[in-house]
């Protein structure tokens, strides 16, 4: 008898049920179309409209599934518009699920124009601390501090990830800095990573300022491989990697911990064409696959991935951000039906 994964899934707001509805679609077609696992999902709030419907944007039931399941899948919440004051859902779920690096991969696809030349990059990065810290404070009335936080721990088990990902990809890390400016957090930071590294001696270890990487990044997108860093500089250098490989409805993440793991879509909500049926499913069904991988089911994650690919070479259908015509359904139909007929 074929596996079966619990997912928890947590569509969200706006486009996220709809693109969430899609992926499901997709992985439910494995099992008869290439043999692949079973699954059974379960739906869980999370977001602005969990916390119009009951109080709490991120409800303790949705964060006790989504430690049990084998797997979770997150479409977007709208935590623009959140009231103030509501703690922030998405920090909650990477807080509660001790995920502490986010990974993105950015690759040139068929069909898809790459305005810089192709891109095939992963950028790994710190999820937890850095500017992002959440140390912040007002320092008299007319300044305000953000506390930058670099940890040995953080730095070395992300470095980690990025390198054994190293391995399976073009064996290069290209660690980012700015430790002319920030001498004692980037110090640390590339202390621990190449400690880190001296263990992968097969990977090609280097290191680039920030400011010089991201140029490089759009200059020559072929020199980068895996692109480790901390939390801030990988947020911009992971939308830069995105934008240079088409945009953000092909864009998939997945965050991962030593415990648990989530996947989801690097786009928001989209409130601006949410509920007419028209999102790009392809970034989600490509965290589905991402999550596939995960789980171990290399074969399936291949086939999913296989299958967008031929939706795009086809050249239709396709939605809108990708200047076809096409509804999120006409295109899931069409990657299920690439599913079973494997190029
Ligand atoms: P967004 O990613 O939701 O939308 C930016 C633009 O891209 C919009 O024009 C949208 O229509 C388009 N777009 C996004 N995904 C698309 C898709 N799958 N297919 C076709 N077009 C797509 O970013 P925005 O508007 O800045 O944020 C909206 C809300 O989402 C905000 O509350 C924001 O905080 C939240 N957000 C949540 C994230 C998450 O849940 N991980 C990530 C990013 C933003
Ligand atoms: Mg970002």
């Amino acid at each position: 008898m074929a596996t079966t994964y619990s997912i928890c899934v947590i569509p969200g707001d706006g486009i996220g049920p709809e693109v969430t509805g899609c992926a499901q679609r997709v992985l439910d077609a494995l099992q008869d179309s290439v043999g692949g696992p079973a699954f059974a999902f379960e739906q869980h709030p999370a977001g602005l409209t969990a916390y119009n419907d009951i109080g709490q944007a991120l409800p303790a039931a949705t964060l006790d599934a989504a430690k049990s399941a084998d797997a979770v899948l997150v479409g977007a919440m709208d935590v623009a518009a959140l009231p103030p004051g509501v703690p922030e859902p998405l920090t909650g779920l990477r807080t509660q699920l001790e995920v502490h690096a986010s990974v993105r991969p950015s690759r040139t696809m068929p069909g898809v124009p790459a305005p810089s030349g192709d891109i095939d990059t992963l950028v790994v990065r710190e999820v937890t601390e850095g500017v992002y810290s959440g140390i912040e404070y007002q320092a008299g009335p007319d300044a305000a501090c953000a506390v930058r936080l670099v940890t040995r721990q953080a730095s070395t088990r992300t470095a980690r990830i990025a390198f054994q990902h190293a391995i399976e990809r073009r064996g290069k890390v290209t660690a980012v800095h700015k430790v002319g400016a920030l001498k004692l957090t980037d110090s640390l930071f590339l202390e621990a990573v190449e400690h880190v590294a001296r263990g992968f001696p097969q990977v090609e270890y280097e290191t680039r300022n920030v400011d010089a990487c991201a140029l490089e990044m759009i200059r020559a997108p072929e020199d980068f491989d895996v692109i480790l860093a901390t939390n801030t500089f990988g947020d911009i250098l992971s939308d830069v990697a995105a934008g240079l490989a088409g945009g953000l409805g092909l864009a998939a993440s997945g965050c991962v911990g030593e415990r648990w793991a989530y996947f989801e879509p690097v786009h928001g909500s989209a409130p601006d064409i949410a509920g007419k049926g028209i999102a790009n499913p392809m970034a989600t069904v490509l965290s589905a696959a991402m999550m596939l991988r995960h789980l171990g089911e290399r074969a399936s994650a291949d086939a999913v991935e296989a299958a967008v690919t031929a939706v795009l070479v086809a050249g239709s259908p396709r939605t809108g951000d990708l200047g076809g015509s096409a509804d999120s359904q006409e295109v899931t139909d069409a990657i299920i039906q690439a599913l079973s007929t494997p190029v």
